[in-house]
């Protein structure tokens, strides 16, 4: 694994978005993979910025999604489909048709993963992969304890997952309990990986990726077997290591 050693969250936010306007110039048809959460809305911001003053394109662009809550329809503002429209998708120029998540809302959700990570492999797969970490390791939704070899999945939100991210909702009790995410291995699939970690709360489990085993305890920990891994990481990310 590279690490790309930054200030604060805005450099994160810059680096990560020249590498990938960058990508988007030289491959116009570039397949991203993308992330949600707080980590990459500084990002999208620049990429929006961007596409606004230096009118980078993103016509021929498809994009992926990692994960969305079970239950939470696209017009739900805490379902990662609504994320994924008002923090970037309405502001840059790519097209609605090229922009894929998981549904959460699906009649037969097994169906729905088998589906998703087959339109995936038909379409040719991710090329850049943007991801964050949660505290506890966690890649996509994919919690501590989650098989190596898994594909798109239901899965079950630790404690402390559904703690994390009840910021965004009005109570904890609102916070789904399920989630569908890409697999680890799905994510191991793409071509090349970008993570992105910033804030002291994140150190710890930086740490832990990088000076401790590969075990599926630590879901993370699988990026050490990729071959073209990318940290970005901010000082307060990196004040264990
Ligand atoms: C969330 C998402 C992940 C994200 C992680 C960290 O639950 N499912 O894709 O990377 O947890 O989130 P944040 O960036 O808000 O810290």
């Amino acid at each position: 694994m590279k690490l790309i050693q930054v200030k604060d969250y805005q450099e994160m936010s810059q680096k990560a978005a020249d590498i990938v306007i960058e990508k988007v110039k030289t491959n116009p048809q570039i397949q991203l993979g993308l992330a949600t959460g707080g980590t990459p809305e500084g990002l999208y911001d620049r990429l929006i910025a961007d596409h606004k003053e230096n009118h980078t394109s993103y016509e021929q662009v498809k994009s992926f999604n990692l994960d969305e809550y079970i239950g939470l329809s696209s017009t739900n503002p805490n379902s990662y489909h609504y994320y994924m429209a008002h923090t970037l998708f309405n502001h840059i120029d790519i097209n609605q048709e090229d922009t894929n998540l998981p549904n959460g809302t699906a009649e037969n959700i097994q169906e729905e993963c088998v589906r998703y990570d087959e339109m995936i492999d038909k379409m040719g797969g991710i090329d850049l992969q943007i991801l964050g970490i949660g505290q506890n390791g966690h890649i996509g939704f994919n919690e501590p304890g989650t098989s190596f070899a898994s594909k798109t999945q239901v899965v079950d939100l630790a404690q402390s997952t559904i703690e994390a991210n009840a910021r965004y909702f009005n109570s904890i009790d609102e916070v789904p309990t399920q989630a569908v995410t890409m697999g680890i291995a799905s994510i191991m699939k793409s071509k090349e990986i970008i993570l992105l970690v910033s804030g002291v709360a994140k150190s710890e489990a930086l740490k832990q990726l990088i000076d401790g085993d590969i075990t599926e305890e630590f879901p993370a920990s699988i990026l050490k077997n990729h071959q073209n891994v990318t940290i970005i990481a901010d000082q307060d990310a990196l004040s264990k290591v």
